[in-house]
């Protein structure tokens, strides 16, 4: 990651896709697979299944918390730190009465390297679909202020926080091989997901067949 020590301007008028704007096309059919299986699960059908997708968020936060806090993303990324909704998913269990899921995933982040920043790509980027979630959290008594804060906008607004998170990663001076790392980190990152939800789905099959 030491190569990656300076910030390039952005060039509007450069004749092709930024770096984020070709990974949201390059992705879009993970992203389509975690929506279609979180509609699934109907989180907000009742408080006992937005428990379940809590701790989904809990396990995907709390995993995603270190790479918050790298000192060296945070050089590249000045406020990177304080972009974790760790600590409001903890809020939120705490308000519904949850216990904190003792969860240890078997699918270890990447600590070094580009790949970080594609798994943060996917944890920021995850906060422009909350706003769609917080509306329906709503039918069931959650909001900003109770049970439902990790899907509220930033106070600097929503549009404007991601949009700064982007003009971040566009600029970033990037070799070739960091770039593909920085993909797969995003794919990796949907798959993490996609596993949870997928893990999820099975432990309610099974807890349905025992009646
Ligand atoms: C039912 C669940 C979900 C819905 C309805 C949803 C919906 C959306 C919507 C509408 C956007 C685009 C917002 C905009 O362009 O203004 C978006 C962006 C995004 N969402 Fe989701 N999302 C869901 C779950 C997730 C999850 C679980 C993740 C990550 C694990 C995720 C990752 C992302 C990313 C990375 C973007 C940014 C795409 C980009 O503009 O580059 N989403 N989501």
């Amino acid at each position: 990651m030491n190569e990656i020590t300076q910030v390039k301007t952005i060039d509007p008028a450069a004749d092709r896709l930024t770096r984020l704007a070709e990974l949201k096309q390059s992705t879009r059919s993970d992203h389509q697979s975690v929506d279609d299986m979180v509609m699934e699960m109907a989180p907000f059908a009742n408080r006992e299944n937005y428990a379940r997708f809590l701790r989904l968020q809990y396990i995907f936060h709390s995993a995603m918390y270190p790479l918050y806090l790298a000192d060296d993303l945070n050089q590249l990324m000045p406020g990177l730190a304080d972009r974790s909704r760790q600590d409001a998913v903890l809020m939120d269990l705490a308000d519904l009465g949850c216990d904190v899921p003792d969860h240890r995933s078997r699918h270890a982040l990447p600590q070094t390297g580009a790949a970080r920043i594609g798994w943060l790509y996917v944890c920021e980027g995850s906060s422009l679909g909350a706003a769609f979630l917080l509306k329906a959290a709503a039918g069931i008594g959650l909001s900003a202020d109770f049970g439902a804060s990790h899907l509220a906008a930033h106070s600097d607004g929503r549009g404007r926080h991601w949009r700064e998170f982007v003009d971040q990663v566009n600029g970033l001076a990037l070799g070739a091989k960091e770039d593909e790392a920085l993909r797969e980190g995003a794919c990796a990152a949907f798959e993490f997901f996609r596993n949870l939800l997928i893990a999820d789905a099975a432990n309610m099959a099974k807890l349905e067949s025992q009646g």
